[in-house]
């Protein structure tokens, strides 16, 4: 018996299953008879023939127990990808291919960082006297590390200093990117302290391939305008550009050398003198911990204060708490430049609803606040407590719609960006100069134990 002789192999048959065909030691009775049936047409359309048919046996064996296995037995058992948070990438939990949301809970546990407790709260406003910002109350900065040891000094009257930055990868700043420089605005007010912040253009133009050095620098001033917009001190506020204030770029390899030398106040002799023991707080989305958990091991070794920190959540993107805002990709963010309308058709057409399926089973079961981006974004950006809480209740109850919550959030967003425009609107070159000069002198309070 000769078995067709395979000369060219067709793209289409895996490698495996020809070698076996041609390997098979027990040639079946059946098949020895269909091959010499076949032995009598010329060779090609015996090849292709056996082909065919062997392809068409498999196949509907295949296909057979595949809808046989389905319907018989359970699923195989269930698949999941632990979440992964790094300076880097922000990834859910994937459990049976489905995106999870960010469990905060867990990061806590697993950066060995502490929760912000009512008590700390509490301390804070019973200090300051002031009632803590929204996104304190709401929980969106959620963690910290050490924060007791910055109200400490506050309570003697020590200075300390906040510290936080921006990797400029783009012009198009969002929402999201607002929520460190919204917060710490407010404790720059409430704690009249200075401020530095950290623009990593070296840092873009390391890590991302397709990003110029020119491009990475441009648009650190470009974004230290959007960044200016959120109302800073001028006297107490200094940003830099690490290509021109930090000068030496050690690469990749120690990128980290360079987002944990502003922890350190003799990084900025024009603000702290020669004095390198005055403490830092470092605002900051919690994706940037791991930087800092290294900062605090060597401060130990230079003998500098760890700096302290309190960690915010991402902010959800538009498609819902899965991942978060993006700048690349369009229909998941609001950005600074959007008009009210585009904000409006962006909440309508893609925040993520909670509400029921339709009108009837809305007003009967109610929606779902706790994975509605619109009601996500209004504890962002909604100050009123009572407010929001009515809006909780009634849009659970079913009595308001999906419809009247988008309209709130998108009145409140509208106002917010509006806002923001207006004072963006004002800034002149000139005052991003300002802001950046690395030679003016910056007040600290009680610097020498005095105010200066
Ligand atoms: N690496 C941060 C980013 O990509 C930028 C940054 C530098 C930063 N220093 C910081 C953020 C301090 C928070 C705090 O956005």
């Amino acid at each position: 018996i000769q078995l067709p002789r395979i000369t060219t192999q067709s793209p289409l048959l895996p490698r495996t299953l020809v070698m076996s065909t041609l390997s098979t030691p027990n040639v079946s009775k059946r098949s020895i008879i269909e091959n010499k049936e076949l032995s009598r047409l010329p060779t090609d359309i015996k090849f292709y023939a056996v082909l065919v048919g062997g392809a068409l046996a498999i196949a509907t064996i295949g296909a057979g127990l595949y809808y046989y296995i389905n319907s018989r037995s359970p699923r195989p058992k269930s698949s999941k990808k632990e979440q992964s948070i790094t300076p880097w990438e922000v990834e859910g939990a994937v459990i049976d291919g489905k995106p999870q949301a960010i469990n905060y809970d867990k990061l806590i546990e697993q950066f060995g960082t502490k929760p912000i407790s009512n008590e700390l709260l509490t301390r804070l406003e019973n200090l300051t006297g002031k009632k803590p910002h929204l996104l304190l109350r709401r929980g969106v900065f959620f963690s910290h590390r050490e924060l007791e040891n910055i109200l400490n000094k506050y309570e003697q009257k020590k200075p300390f200093f906040l510290y936080t930055g921006r990797g400029p990868s783009s012009t198009s700043m969002h929402l999201g990117h607002m929520i460190p420089f919204v917060f710490c605005q407010w404790l720059q007010e409430v704690f009249d302290v200075p401020l530095v912040i950290q623009l990593t253009d070296d840092e873009k133009f390391l890590f991302k391939t397709d990003l110029t050095l020119d491009d990475a620098h441009k648009f650190a001033f470009e974004n230290a305008k959007d960044i200016i917009a959120c109302g800073f001190n001028l006297e107490k506020t200094f940003i830099f550009s690490d290509f021109d204030y930090v000068g030496d770029c050690i690469g990749k390899l120690h990128f980290v050398a360079i987002q944990a030398a502003p922890s350190f106040s003799n990084s900025f002799p024009q603000i702290f003198g020669k004095k390198s023991d005055i403490p830092c707080l470092i605002p900051c989305a919690i994706d940037q911990d791991p930087y800092f958990r290294l900062t605090r091991d060597v401060a130990h070794k230079l003998k500098y204060p760890k700096p302290s920190l309190i960690h915010a959540k991402f902010f959800p993107a538009l498609q819902g708490p899965q991942t978060k805002m993006s700048a690349s990709i369009d229909s998941s963010a609001i950005f600074l430049t959007d008009t009210a309308n585009q904000i409006k058709k962006k909440v309508n057409k893609y925040a993520f609803s909670g509400g029921g399926d339709t009108l009837e089973l809305h007003k009967l079961n109610g929606g779902n606040p706790d994975i509605d981006v619109a009601y996500q974004y209004l504890t962002m950006f909604l100050d009123d407590d009572d407010e929001l809480e009515d809006i909780y209740k009634k849009y659970k109850s079913g009595e308001l719609m999906t419809g009247e919550l988008k309209a709130k959030c998108i009145a409140v967003l509208q106002k917010f960006v509006g806002d923001f425009q207006k004072r963006k609107s004002e800034i002149t070159d000139d005052l991003v100069k300002q802001f950046m000069n690395p030679t003016r002198k910056i007040v600290v309070n009680d610097l020498d134990g005095k105010s200066k």
